[in-house]
């Protein structure tokens, strides 16, 4: 029997990640340099290795209870307090694996049928599909006009268009695709608009502890009772395949998200809560030193991209730099990221992957080393110049 018409409706409104598709279209291609990667290309720190390994000896192989066991979210509860400021108590954070999940959890918790979710454009396309898979309707705006940043007039506008149905809003800061993140004074701003209305706002801070120019901003402190927070250890401690991360929210949300929690994967892997223990406790600024190197890379890739006439935003956070392709090449920014690719030896994603706004930009990741940058950005130059003389 052909069971293809038979699975849940919401999966045909959801393809596969065309991000992942390029990269491995990319890794087909002899001695490419790789601007495609998510993840930080550091090793884990070695105490937090350590604390692993001693609790694999320690037989530590049960469940712990489904939010996390209580010494990591006290942990965490400090981390968040001592370093952004945020005030979070055990019972208010739940464990979950990695920042996905809990990005999952709180969508599904939060939208019913028919509901809309204002998602900023361009964007982590993570959030789009599983607003979808909850059966909400996502809302994209725009913000390529205004540096990529949501303000409070667009926020406006999106919420008297798209009505009372408006139960969720998603923001990103640093964020993924575009560096960009946004002040405290910008984040109230927007928080004036969403305060009292019967709308959660879904924080993803992955990339807190990635922050070039200035504190960690945080609509925490100005909306707290209606944004469910999610980070975790993934970028902070390159820890992405530990899968450890983490959902903060008042208790009486926590309490609801907790069930979806429970019921999709019971709990985090024990031995890499012990390891995220460690991580936060006595590695609070483990991020320092790659978050140094980053800096150093960014500069070093935006000032050379000028030279062959790439613009792009000022990328104040994470490793990304989205760069607008210069007007006299192809605009085309799917076609030009393949031929690139193909021809040039230089894998960079297409920005409209991203929604909205993305198109004729390329996305950059600089997790990956100095070297390997160097030779690309040469390659990248030489492919510019070659299209020049044609
Ligand atoms: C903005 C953003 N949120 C969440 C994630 C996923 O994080 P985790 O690996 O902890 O699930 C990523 C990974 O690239 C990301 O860029």
């Amino acid at each position: 029997m052909q069971m293809n018409q038979y699975f849940n409706r919401r999966l045909q409104q959801v393809k596969p990640s065309a991000i992942l598709a390029f990269s491995e279209f990319a890794n087909q291609i002899p001695n490419v340099v790789k601007f495609t990667l998510g993840e930080p290309d550091f090793n884990t720190p070695e105490h937090v290795k350590d604390a692993a390994i001693a609790s694999i000896q320690a037989n530590r192989s049960h469940y712990t209870p489904s939010n996390g066991t209580p010494e990591l979210k006290q942990a965490a509860a400090n981390f968040l307090a001592n370093k952004y400021d945020q005030h979070y108590n055990p019972e208010e954070i739940i464990v979950t694996a990695g920042a996905t999940e809990g990005i999952y959890t709180a969508v599904m918790s939060t939208l019913n049928p028919g509901d809309k979710v204002i998602i900023p454009t361009p964007t982590f396309p993570l959030y789009i599909a599983d607003s979808m898979l909850a059966g909400g309707e996502p809302v994209l705006v725009n913000t390529s006009q205004n540096n990529f940043k949501l303000s409070p007039s667009m926020l406006q506008e999106a919420l008297d268009q798209a009505g009372d149905k408006v139960r969720l809003v998603i923001l990103n800061y640093p964020s993924n695709p575009t560096g960009v993140t946004y002040t405290q004074a910008e984040l109230d701003a927007l928080a004036a608009v969403l305060r009292d209305r019967p709308i959660f706002v879904l924080c993803d801070e992955i990339y807190s502890e990635l922050n070039y120019d200035g504190p960690h901003a945080s609509l925490v402190h100005s909306l707290r009772d209606q944004v469910i927070l999610v980070t975790g250890v993934s970028k902070s401690h390159a820890m992405t395949g530990w899968r450890i991360g983490l959902l903060c929210a008042p208790q009486p949300i926590t309490d609801e998200l907790g069930k979806i929690h429970q019921f999709t994967i019971t709990s985090a892997a024990t031995v890499t809560q012990d390891a995220a223990q460690e991580a936060l406790e006595n590695g609070p600024d483990d991020a320092l030193p790659m978050r140094q190197q980053y800096q150093e890379r960014r500069d070093f890739i935006i000032e050379q991209m000028k030279k062959v006439g790439f613009s792009c935003a000022r990328p104040s956070g994470a490793f990304y730099i989205f760069a607008k392709i210069p007007q006299d090449l192809n605009q085309d920014d799917d076609q030009f990221a393949h031929d690139l690719a193909t021809n040039g030896q230089v894998a960079a994603v297409p920005g409209s992957y991203f929604g909205p706004g993305g198109a004729g930009y390329l996305r950059l990741s600089y997790a990956t080393s100095m070297s390997e940058i160097k030779r690309g950005m040469k390659l990248l130059q030489q492919y510019v110049q070659k299209q020049r003389q044609n």
